[in-house]
Formats: structure tokens, C-alpha cells, sequence
């Protein structure tokens, strides 16, 4: 891809949610790096001041406290900085059996994962139409578009992401707004140590298990995003392994079922072993 990033993000005021932690830094600091001026808005204020305080320009970036499930504030952060760039990026995930997962758990993904994105472009969308440009990035995950058990929940919300942003995206075309969802497989950031429940826990779960031996470098992702998004493209999924596995599930669904179905059980047996493993260990 040969897009002239800087060029396209120069000057443009960005706003980016999870901005405290994994891949918020990561494309923070890419989008400072080609000029933006960029709100880091996460729940986690300090780590929102860390991440701004940890950029150098040529942009420029400030730290705001977000928290995405309330409407009301994303509608009065949008207002402020009118921004020409929206990055729906905040997400949580659990991760074990789905008998395990409360109610509130339910409700805690449904929250962030979808209606924070929704809340980003209820407030958002309506003024990019009026003034004609404008992009919402929406980062959703393969989980969006294959279908691995274990992180049932975090797989509906992320299918809801992917849905809303190619639907909404060709309803924007015409209105000068452009809307771009990125699908990685397993990123290195914080979040693949967290949202444990039940027995399921270590990183091997989201790794291993799910056949990945390296995960994506955030920063690396980060400029693959800006890529995508400066060529205006609908979609990202990344890495090419992964591209390759989504392809082959759109021709062979059966057999892409069949196989999630062994990775649960690997899974399942992992998780098993490692449990054996704490209790001799314990004795
Ligand atoms: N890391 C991966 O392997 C991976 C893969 C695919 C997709 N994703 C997606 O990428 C996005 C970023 O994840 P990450 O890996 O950087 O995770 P992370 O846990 O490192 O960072 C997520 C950030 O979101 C913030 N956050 C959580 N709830 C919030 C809320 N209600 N309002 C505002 N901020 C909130 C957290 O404080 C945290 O700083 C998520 O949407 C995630 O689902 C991650």
C-alpha cells in the first residue's frame, strides 16, 4: 500500500478511546507521529496522562477522561474537540466457559464493547455529515468475523462492531465520511492478561490455544491502521495468516466450524494440564 500518511493525517484532530493502554498508545503515538493532534481518552485517567505525556510531536497530544458506556460524556468530549477522527478502540474481553460468565459480565461487554461504539458514532456521525469528512475507526478483532468459542461474548460484541461499521459505511460514502474497522488477531498488549474466568487463565489461553505463536508488535499494528485508514479502505485484517484463515472460513464454513471446535478442546486441555500442574506443585 503506498499512501502518503502523513499527508493525510497532518494537522487532523483525533480522538482515540482506550488511549491508556495496548494498542490506544500504539495508535496515538502513529497518529502524533504524522502530525495529528490527538485526544488520549481512556477510563483510566492517569494512564491517559501517561500515554499523552509519553508522546513527542510533530503532532501533539492531550490526555481526557472517558469513560465510553456513558453517553453523555463521549457526546460532550466529541463536542469539544470536534473531531475530524474517531477511534472507537476500548474493549474488554473474558475469556473461559460460557456457563461461568455472570450476568454482569454480559451486560459489562455489551457496554463497552458495543454501545461505547455506539455512543462514539451517535455523537460523532451526525457532525462529520454536517460538515461533509470525517472518519470512524471502530477496532473490533478476527473474533469479529470467525466465530472461536471460549470468548463467546467478546466474539458477539466484535461481529456487532464489524456489522455496524461496514453497514454505516455505505451509508457514509456518499456523505463525505468514511468508516474503516480493523480486525487483528492476537495483539501483545495488556489486555490478553486479563478477563479470566472460571479456571481459564495465562496468556497461553488467548495464544496457544488459539494457535498464535507471535502476536502482533501495537506499534506495528498502529501503522497498519493509519495505512488502511488513509487509503480510506473498509476493512483490515491482519496478520496475513490470519487473513488466510478468515478467507478459507468464507468458502469452507463447515470446515472452520470443525476446527474451532478442536481449538476449544485444545483449549479446554491446556487448561487442564496447567490446573494438574498448580495442584501437584501446591502438594
Ligand atoms: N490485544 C489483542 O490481542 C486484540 C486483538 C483484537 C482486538 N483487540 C481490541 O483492541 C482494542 C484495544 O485493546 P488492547 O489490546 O489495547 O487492550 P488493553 O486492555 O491494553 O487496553 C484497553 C483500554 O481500554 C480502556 N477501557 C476499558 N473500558 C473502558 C471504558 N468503559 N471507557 C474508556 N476506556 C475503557 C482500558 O482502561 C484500557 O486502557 C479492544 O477493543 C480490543 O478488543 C485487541
Amino acid at each position: 500500500m503506498t499512501v502518503d500518511v502523513d499527508a493525510h493525517f497532518g494537522g487532523k484532530t483525533a480522538i482515540v478511546t482506550g488511549a491508556g493502554s495496548g494498542i490506544g498508545v500504539a495508535l496515538s503515538r502513529a497518529l502524533v507521529g504524522a502530525g495529528a493532534h490527538v485526544v488520549c481518552a481512556d477510563l483510566d485517567e492517569m494512564a491517559a496522562s501517561r500515554t499523552a505525556a509519553s508522546i513527542t510531536g510533530p503532532g501533539s497530544a492531550r490526555a481526557a477522561r472517558l469513560d465510553v458506556t456513558d453517553a453523555a460524556a463521549v457526546q460532550a468530549l466529541v463536542d469539544s474537540v470536534q473531531p475530524d477522527l474517531l477511534f472507537n478502540n476500548a474493549g474488554i474481553t473474558f475469556g473461559g466457559e460460557t456457563e461461568d460468565l455472570t450476568l454482569a459480565q454480559w451486560d459489562a461487554i455489551i457496554d463497552v464493547n458495543i454501545r461505547g461504539v455506539v455512543h462514539g458514532v451517535a455523537a460523532a456521525y451526525p457532525l462529520m455529515v454536517r460538515r461533509g469528512s470525517g472518519q470512524i475507526v471502530n477496532t473490533a478483532s478476527m473474533g469479529g468475523l470467525m466465530a472461536a468459542g471460549l470468548i463467546t461474548s467478546y466474539v458477539m460484541t466484535k461481529h456487532a462492531v464489524v456489522g455496524l461499521s461496514l453497514a454505516l459505511r455505505t451509508e457514509a460514502a456518499a456523505k463525505g465520511v468514511g468508516v474503516t474497522v480493523v480486525c487483528p488477531a492476537a495483539v501483545d498488549t495488556p489486555i490478553l492478561d486479563k478477563g479470566y474466568i472460571g479456571r481459564f487463565h495465562g496468556r497461553d489461553f488467548y495464544l496457544k490455544g488459539q494457535g498464535v505463536r507471535h502476536p502482533l508488535d501495537p506499534a506495528v499494528f498502529a501503522e497498519q491502521v493509519l495505512e488502511t485508514v488513509a487509503a480510506d479502505k473498509a476493512m483490515l485484517v491482519t496478520p496475513r495468516p490470519a487473513r488466510i484463515a478468515w478467507r478459507l472460513g468464507r468458502f469452507f464454513p463447515g470446515f472452520v466450524q470443525k476446527q474451532a471446535i478442536g481449538f476449544v478442546a485444545k483449549q479446554r486441555k491446556l487448561q487442564d494440564k496447567r490446573a494438574k500442574k498448580e495442584l501437584r506443585s501446591a502438594a
